[in-house]
């Protein structure tokens, strides 16, 4: 007997969204179209979880389907791709759903991105170029098994045991990036790699081939998995050798550790201060395309490491040292190194900036420029020491010298 999620479905989803998997539904009956609830959203289903993407595939052609539900006036359609056959649309109470046309895949080279080999083929077909059997289940949409979930990998199973378990051998051959969401589902749901998988991983992280592969991929799933904050993906990514699929070098750092850093000095870029730990590697960093503010985190670090850090006897010293550098970077430097100077900066004197500007200095008398940067300086100094607090106490500082 077939297992069915119709209840869970209406306790989990928002009647909202009830609302316009019904429209679905009923659009497909009457056109003939067979649609399915598709991947993460079948998996959290039966996990009980919160899910955020609904993904809708269509047997046959999804764009087609989604103008029968749009003269019907039920959303709008906000995204097309044709080659790929896919759309996205909005209903109402802004409720988005991604339609996609069932497909395989094939991988012309390995580790870069898959091309489409037959559009429109059946879910079955489908199914097979999924990553994890846990991804790879999906829900009858239409009225005459309405909830029905259909499992061609044995799924349901894997998620009961709490396993991941790939659908073939060739698959992190195929797409590296694998190895890095393998890691985010096992941090996300504690679950653990079947045996053959972790194998299989293994094999292909410890393999000498070095050729190219996807890093927008990668780059995507490590921001994923290390944007979650949590220790264990760091401790599993070191421990599985998963820094090894970016060249990466294993440090002698706990998860534990970064985490807590994380938490009390809440740098922007999260995600980044566990990569960097172990992204050095310069080729490869140019290979992640990072965006410039990322990339200021990398160029920051490697200035650091390269300063010749002499004794740091004073606040001024501490505070020149680190200027203007991002707080992920300081972090980083502080895990490699274990430099407490690095956080008395966060801690006592990232934020000190002296008030005045140069017009300021300028109005209260003072023209010459390079006194000006002097008294900059100075003020500096007296702010870092904790000998002036306030911009009164500034400006009388720079009264007096004027007299
Ligand atoms: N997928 C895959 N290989 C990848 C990425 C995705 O096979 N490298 C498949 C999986 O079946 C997945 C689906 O595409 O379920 C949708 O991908 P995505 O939205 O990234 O994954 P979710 O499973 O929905 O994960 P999340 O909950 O993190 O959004």
């Amino acid at each position: 007997m077939s297992l069915n999620i119709k209840k869970q479905l209406n306790s989990q989803l928002s009647k909202d969204v009830l609302n316009v998997l019904e429209l679905c539904s009923q659009t497909a009956d009457e056109n003939d179209f067979k649609i399915y609830l598709i991947g993460g959203i079948v998996r959290d289903l039966l996990l009980k979880r919160k899910s955020f993407d609904i993904d809708i595939s269509v047997e046959g052609d999804a764009i087609k389907f989604c103008h029968l539900l749009a003269e019907k006036k039920y959303c709008k359609i906000t995204q097309v791709q044709n080659d790929l056959k896919t759309a996205k649309a909005v209903f109402e109470h802004d409720v988005e759903i991604d339609f996609a046309s069932t497909r395989q895949e094939f991988y012309p080279r390995r580790g870069h991105l898959p091309v489409v080999a037959k559009i429109g083929c059946s879910l079955e077909e489908d199914v097979y170029r999924r990553d994890f059997t846990i991804n790879s289940l999906a829900m009858s949409l239409n009225k005459e098994n309405y909830g029905d979930v259909i499992d061609y990998v044995g799924g349901v199973n894997d998620l009961n045991n709490k396993k991941l378990r790939v659908l073939h051998d060739n698959s992190f051959n195929e797409d590296p990036s694998r190895i890095l969401r393998c890691l985010k589902f096992a941090a996300r749901f504690n679950f653990h790699r079947d045996e053959h998988t972790k194998a299989l991983q293994e094999k292909y992280i410890n393999r000498q081939l070095h050729d190219d592969i996807s890093w927008t991929r990668i780059k995507s799933e490590l921001k994923q998995s290390f944007s979650l904050n949590m220790a264990k993906v760091y401790d599993m990514f070191l421990v599985n050798e998963n820094y090894k699929l970016i060249y990466g070098e294993r440090p002698d750092i706990k998860g534990l550790e970064i985490k807590t850093l994380i938490d009390k000095y809440q740098p922007e870029h999260v995600w980044l201060v566990y990569l960097a730990t172990v992204l050095k590697n310069k080729n490869i960093i140019e290979s992640f395309c990072f965006t410039r503010a990322e990339k200021k985190v990398f160029t920051d670090i490697e200035h650091l490491m390269n300063a010749h850090l002499s004794m740091m006897n004073s606040n001024y010293d501490i505070y020149k040292f680190f200027d203007k550098k991002s707080v992920e970077s300081v972090l980083v430097y502080y895990l490699l190194t274990k430099r407490k100077e690095a956080l008395i900066y966060l801690e006592k004197l990232y934020l000190i900036r002296v008030e005045l500007n140069g017009d300021e200095i300028k109005e209260l008398g003072i023209t010459d420029g390079k006194q000006i940067g002097k008294i900059l300086d100075e003020l500096l100094k007296k702010k870092l020491a904790g000998n002036i607090v306030k911009k009164s106490d500034e400006i009388d500082f720079v009264k007096s010298k004027i007299k």
